[in-house]
């Protein structure tokens, strides 16, 4: 079938070249004339593992131009639902995609992908299509060609039997559960799945605040615990908190949105606040070694939120560097994929980092290490050459903030 994809970051261009390697006629339209350019060049806006290997054998079309997605039974909208300066959602992308559908003359179905709260896709999209559906993403950053195509679950929001019929044709080479639902449920099924997994790191950190007051690994007391067929073990590794685009987003919308419909969250707001303290626990680990940081030339080993990705946004690295140079130290910094929108993140702290080419000059040029990322390449102990190293992110499982 012929489908349409709006928005080609890094939800919308993995969805536009998996449904393509699918055997669909694909067109993905991103009003960025350069991030398009990129793609019909075969080269990836973002880092994603995989990515340059499907643009190089894919037959989907890249566009700026909404009117190519005319003939298209069923367009996708993936466009960032960033959060307000209050939590709740900034939807000016969402409502942008659907004006210009709109007046492009589109008349299939519509179905957003974005992370929109319970309600939006009802009112923000159904006024103006007769088709309209939604269907969630779980893609992880790092590992989402291989989420798209064996998925957990697929979660298919529909108010019409028509759009319910284009999505089962669309998803019908996947083999997974289906859960059919209306768009209302679909819509919260994203923030809930989020929010639990959310939880289950902030409780790992918890726990692992409390192992490390007792010289307790809390790796170990994980591995026993996610042996419960209750729990399971994934997401339980502690460190220095969850980042990315995704989960502080996430809880911060549905926490203002627990508020609107008249619930106080107080579960919500006890993960977020257990987070946005936990990236400072490692800085408080390196001071029971160095009581001032002053001149201290601390090497920082990762900058992304996780590794595998080049995404730095809401990355705990953002808060320790800024930390760090507010007590005086002095910041050496690598990762392999991030430095560049380190950079951009924050221009004012980043002139004050100095970044190295590869990890072993930036431990070199340091008197102290602390792993940020656990990159793959992190674990070379020849890298450390006896400097004293603490993980915020589990390598060795010598010195680190749960450990
Ligand atoms: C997440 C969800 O996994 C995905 O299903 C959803 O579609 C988008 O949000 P992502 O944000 O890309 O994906 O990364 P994820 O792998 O979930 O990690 C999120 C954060 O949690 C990272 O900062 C990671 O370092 C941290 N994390 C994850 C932990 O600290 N401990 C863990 O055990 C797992």
């Amino acid at each position: 079938m012929k489908i349409g994809v709006v928005g080609l970051g890094y939800v919308g261009m993995v969805t536009a070249l998996s449904f393509s390697s699918l055997g669909h006629d694909v067109v993905g339209v991103d009003v960025d004339q350069a991030r398009v350019q990129a793609l019909r060049n075969g080269k990836s806006p973002v880092y994603e593992p995989g990515a340059e290997d499907y643009l190089a054998r894919t037959r989907a079309v890249f566009t700026s131009h909404y009117s190519e997605l005319n003939g298209c039974e069923l367009v996708f909208i993936a466009v960032g639902t960033p959060p307000l300066s209050d939590g709740s959602q900034n939807l000016a992308f969402l409502r942008s995609a659907v004006d210009s559908l709109r007046q492009s003359g589109y008349r299939g179905a519509v179905v957003p992908r974005s992370t929109v709260l319970p309600g939006t896709t009802k009112r923000v999209v159904a006024p103006y299509f007769e088709h309209v559906g939604y269907n969630p993403e779980f893609l992880a950053e790092g590992s989402a060609f291989r989420d798209f195509f064996n998925p957990d679950k697929i979660v298919l929001g529909y108010e019409d039997e028509h759009t319910l019929s284009l999505l089962r044709e669309a998803y019908e080479k996947i083999q997974a559960p289906r859960l059919e639902m209306d768009l209302s449920t679909a819509e919260l099924v994203k923030y809930a799945n989020n929010a639990f997994l959310s939880l289950k790191v902030a409780y790992a950190n918890e726990i692992g605040n409390i192992s490390k007051n007792i010289g307790v690994d809390v790796y170990r007391v994980m591995d026993a615990v996610g042996l419960d067929r209750r729990i399971g073990r994934e997401f339980l590794n502690a460190g220095i908190g969850f980042g990315g685009s995704c989960f502080p987003k996430d809880l911060s919308a549905l926490i203002a949105f627990s508020r609107e419909v008249g619930y106080e969250p107080v579960l919500l707001r006890a993960i977020y606040e257990q987070n946005a303290g936990q990236p400072y626990r490692l800085v408080s680990l390196l001071k029971t070694r160095y009581p001032t940081l002053q001149g201290l030339k601390v090497g920082v080993l990762g900058l992304a939120f996780k590794p595998n990705t080049d995404d730095v946004r809401e990355g705990p690295s953002i808060k320790i560097v800024s930390k760090l140079l507010e007590e005086g130290a002095e910041v050496h910094a690598y990762d392999p994929r991030a430095t560049e929108n380190f950079r951009k993140v924050n221009p004012e702290l980043s002139t004050r980092v100095r970044y190295h080419s590869s990890a072993r000059e930036c431990v070199q040029s340091s008197d102290a290490v602390l792993i940020l990322t656990e990159w793959q390449e992190f674990s070379d102990s020849s890298l450390y050459d006896g400097k004293p190293v603490f993980e915020g992110r589990r390598i060795f499982g010598r010195e680190g903030v749960g450990w």
